[in-house]
């Protein structure tokens, strides 16, 4: 397994792949691995020639220095665990300053407002920061194929986005959410959860899956309100949101189009956690 920390040093591996015409497969990640980000890995090794993991933890997309600084760290365990699937894998681990060169910025995007919806609402320039980081690693690694998981659904469609807008020549490779045995969808942040607080995570998922059955049943019947309502009833538990938007635009529609798919998403602050999941619809 190689472990990069300079730009240099990818350069000159990519230059070397690129002579012979592999397909590459790329896995963003901000480390803290887990089984989700396992699977995306595992993916990139079925349909690549090469793949690079990337690790690192980008201070751009965070709002708020106190999560940049909670934010789990592990990387010898990450690296331990990319070996155990195979040690072909190549992992970029750039320091802040090798990205940033001593001062982090981040671009200002036009995303057609898929940024102000859902999370963005809650992370002002959070999408900027992240699609900064990406446009960056697309550039550098120019991958055949790059994996994200649908988890984080509306990062997904700002990268879409961004692919447009630069240009870029890459195949954007969406897998699904990984879960525990409760429903919680996998997140590095579940780290940071009290044992008692994990298990009653489950009301997350179960929700959606109701707001599923429910819209499939009558879609003009739906009590959002209610099941706000008995996730705040969870001692520690607050909703920032629970709303069905377009699958495309993200935007709330007045009605609901039969020629239109629907998603519903929702983030619960569980004591200063902010988990996020979405189920489609229909
Ligand atoms: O999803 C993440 O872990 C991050 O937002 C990403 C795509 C690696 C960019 O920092």
């Amino acid at each position: 397994m190689i472990v990069c920390r300079t730009i240099l040093e990818v350069s000159r591996l990519i230059n070397k792949s690129n002579r012979l015409r592999q397909t590459l497969g790329l896995v963003p990640t901000m480390g803290s691995l887990h089984p989700g980000h396992l699977s995306l890995i595992s993916k990139a090794l079925q349909h690549n020639d090469i793949v690079w993991v990337t690790i690192f933890v980008n201070p751009t997309q965070f709002n708020n220095k106190e999560d940049f600084n909670s934010y789990p760290k592990n990387l010898e365990h990450d690296l331990h665990l990319i070996k155990k699937i195979s040690n072909k894998i190549n992992v970029f681990q750039p320091s802040e300053t090798e990205i940033y060169n001593g001062n982090p910025f981040l671009k200002k995007y036009d995303f057609n407002g898929l940024d102000l919806e859902l999370e963005g609402r809650f992370r002002v320039d959070h999408y900027n920061g992240v699609a900064t980081i990406v446009s960056r690693l697309l550039s550098l690694f120019e991958p055949s194929n790059a994996y994200f998981g649908e988890k984080d659904y509306q990062q997904t469609q700002i990268i879409n986005r961004l692919i447009d807008l630069e240009k870029i020549d890459v195949n954007m490779i969406i897998c699904p959410t990984v879960r525990e045995k409760n429903g919680l969808a996998l997140s590095s942040r579940n780290k940071l959860l009290s044992i008692k607080n994990k298990s009653k995570s489950s009301i997350i998922y179960e929700s959606l899956v109701f707001l599923q059955k429910s819209f499939n049943k009558n879609r003009n019947k739906l009590n959002i309100e209610k099941i706000k309502l008995k996730i705040n009833s969870v001692n520690d538990f607050e909703i920032e949101y629970l709303e069905i938007v377009n699958n495309k635009s993200l935007q709330i529609e007045l009605e609901f189009s039969d020629n239109e798919s629907y998603r519903a998403f929702i983030c619960v602050n569980v004591n200063g956690i902010r988990l996020i999941d979405n189920i489609l619809l229909n």
